[in-house]
């Protein structure tokens, strides 16, 4: 059935104008002022609102055994999340640990989305070791069209790969056009830094960030850039936490490394007094890099603004209040993970966009656009064109609420953010045409999602810094 979006005000990444969308199977087949409704298309009114592309989070956990225990979203859940607060799309890391099989991981992965996500998605491959058979099963993955792997250089002996292995994922990465996306952060000094401070007694999650201080993940960073430099492959770290951390990526970016920067919600708008709070209260607020000094925020906003930071993610990984008490007795038993794929358009759109630290453009560039772009997916989704996937997002900027894990989608018994307002909420999201939340309720179809498949060619090299 064809659907019209009339009167709302586009808003891409580069242009904002009044106009209608025709949108037939699928696609959008028209953008233009005062078209005309087909027999019998659905006309959804959008005076007043703010049309964006849908949003895209370019780095969920859903499906994750982690720390002996699961990540408790499911696909189902994790993508009703998604789409009601306006997450069109999500690319979710496959992770099997380093004495697992990549190939199996890979179909475990695929299998545990296919039929059950009611939004489109994607992987990145987690490369967690190196053997004899790792090239030939990347190549058939990058063929199956996962055109995207992750590192870690954190998680010592569990996700974590050797020097020798980041270096030769790089090397083959680089000669198939593949983006490798890496959590960076020094897994030796994290692990001694965590025996020196639980031997000390100190075993509370006020002792994640200290064990995790701001300078292993600023190495980490700059580790990566330099094998990023030596072997000519693109890079994206994700998760950037804090300002030490950002001047490796940026004076990376300034030699003219192709190296791009994800920051994610919980580091622009949560610091480490969070996770210093009594009890499981703080545990709750335990992630990897950790909350930070509030200090970095500044900076991450500005640099965000300034597009130094290329995208924002969640990072979503729900773990309930059960799971983070595994680490009652010792921080370094928490199950690292803060939920947000339901909440980082409103509190990005809010706290942004509304107080003034990022443009409207910006804003869709960093959480839309950008992310399709590094992973292969533009034009067919990151931009309102004629062509592209008819994923809208009708945002209601007039809409006040406030956040509870009462009425959310993500399967867990807290939010993280909790009791915070937004300014802002979808009041219409579509799907490749199809509407599936309306008013932030889920209403759609749970399985319509796909798998989206992304090719080599399409991966883009971050925008230059180098002629600086
Ligand atoms: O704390 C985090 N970030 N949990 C998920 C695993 C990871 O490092 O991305
Ligand atoms: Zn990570
Ligand atoms: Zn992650």
């Amino acid at each position: 059935m064809a659907m019209l979006i009339k009167g709302g005000e586009i808003v891409t990444a580069d242009a904002r104008m009044r106009a209608d969308i025709l949108i037939e199977s699928e696609t959008i087949r028209e953008i233009g002022r005062n078209l005309a409704a087909p027999p019998g298309a659905e006309v959804i009114d959008a005076a007043g609102k703010l049309v964006f592309p849908g949003f895209i989070d370019p780095h969920v956990h859903i499906y994750l055994p982690f720390m002996d225990t699961f990540a408790r979203d499911t696909h189902e859940t994790a993508s009703k999340a998604a789409l009601a607060g306006g997450t069109t799309t999500f690319i979710e890391m496959v992770c099997p640990n380093r004495n697992e099989d990549a190939l199996e991981g890979y179909y475990l992965w695929k299998r545990k989305a296919e039929g059950a996500s009611a939004c489109d998605y994607a992987f990145h491959m987690a490369v967690t070791h190196y053997d004899a058979d790792t090239e030939a099963q990347l190549r058939q993955i990058v063929a199956d069209g996962t055109a995207s792997f992750k590192i870690f250089l954190a998680y010592k002996n569990f996700f974590g790969v050797t020097d020798e292995e980041m270096y030769r994922t790089l090397k083959l990465a680089a000669s198939l056009g593949v983006i490798v996306t890496a959590h960076c952060e020094n897994a030796e000094l994290v692990g001694q830094l965590q025996q020196m401070l639980l031997a000390e007694g100190k075993t509370g999650a006020e002792w994640h960030e200290p064990s995790r201080p701001e300078s292993v993940e600023a190495e980490g960073t700059g580790r990566f850039a330099t094998f990023l430099e030596a072997t000519g492959a693109t890079g994206y770290v994700v998760h950037l936490s804090c300002a030490p951390a950002l001047r490796a990526a940026v004076e990376a970016k300034l030699r003219g490394v192709k190296i791009s920067v994800e920051s994610v919600l919980p580091h622009f708008l949560l610091d480490k007094t969070y996770a210093e709070r009594e009890g499981v209260e703080g545990m709750k607020y335990v992630m990897s890099p950790p909350l930070r000094h509030e200090r970095n925020q500044a900076a991450l906003w500005t640099a965000l603004e300034a597009g130094f930071i290329d995208t924002v993610g969640t990072d979503h990984c729900p773990f309930d209040i059960e799971q983070k008490l595994l680490g009652a007795s010792a921080f370094t038993q928490i199950p690292n993970g803060i939920p947000g794929i339901e909440d980082r358009v409103n509190l990005m759109y809010t706290y942004g966009v509304r107080r003034g630290r990022l443009s409207l453009h910006r804003f869709v560039d960093a959480l839309s656009t950008r992310p399709a772009k590094l992973f292969g997916l533009y034009p067919r989704k990151g931009t309102i064109a004629a062509g592209a996937d008819a994923d809208i997002v009708v945002y209601d900027p007039e809409y006040r609420g406030t956040i509870s894990a009462l009425n959310q989608y993500t399967s867990n018994d807290y939010n993280g953010f909790e009791g915070w307002a937004i300014e802002g909420r979808p009041a219409v999201v579509t799907v490749r045409g199809k509407v599936q939340v309306r008013d932030g309720r889920f209403v759609g179809e749970p399985g319509r999602g796909r798998m989206l498949r992304r090719s080599t060619q399409h991966v883009e090299a971050p925008e230059a810094l180098y002629a600086c």
